[in-house]
């Protein structure tokens, strides 16, 4: 099977940005560690580690199918960061933009009748769900529970316990 010049390029542009995702995440778990959020912290190293999974489940389909991939260069994401809540805010519309971006490739997909790539994208419109369900999960947690330091010293916590919890294995 051939891949068109077009989802070619879709696919390396999708592996920079879960790349980017990836550092960003990083970025975000370094902050949460010195900043005294130990829980934050583990769930954004967690987050990057899968980001950098996301990533090389896309490399070694393209090279299966015989296409040397384009590993983009390190771009620095933002290193000062307000809050917990402002971090997964941005997660949150990360995790969105993704989702857009997996849906167009899907659709060029379909356009082209290229099956296989429409089936291998399948596992990442599941993960987007789950994906974008966390954050909304976690930012409703500001509402509940408050932001106070008490408040926040919880979520933290439960934000702990959440990168605790093994994410359901990928192929
Ligand atoms: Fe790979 Fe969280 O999107």
């Amino acid at each position: 099977m051939k891949l068109s010049a077009k989802m070619t390029k879709a696919l390396n542009d999708q592996i920079a940005m879960e790349a980017f995702a990836s550092n960003y995440y990083l970025s975000m778990a370094s902050w949460s560690q010195i900043t005294g959020y130990e829980g934050t912290a583990s769930l954004f190293y967690a987050q990057s580690d899968e980001e950098r999974m996301h990533m090389l489940k896309i490399v070694k389909f393209l090279n299966d199918l015989g296409v040397t991939v384009v590993i983009p260069a390190v771009k620095q994401p933002p290193k000062d960061f307000k809050s917990i809540e402002g971090i997964c805010k941005i997660a949150l519309k990360n995790e969105q933009a993704v989702t857009a971006s997996i849906n167009k490739i899907v659709e060029l997909a379909q356009k082209e009748k290229d099956h296989s790539t429409f089936t291998f994208l399948q596992w990442f419109v599941d993960e987007q769900v789950q994906e974008e369900t966390k954050f909304e999960t976690i930012l409703q947690k500001f509402e509940l529970i408050g932001r106070d330091k008490l408040a926040l010293n919880e979520i933290d916590k439960i934000l702990g316990t959440m990168a605790a919890t093994p994410e359901p294995a990928a192929n």
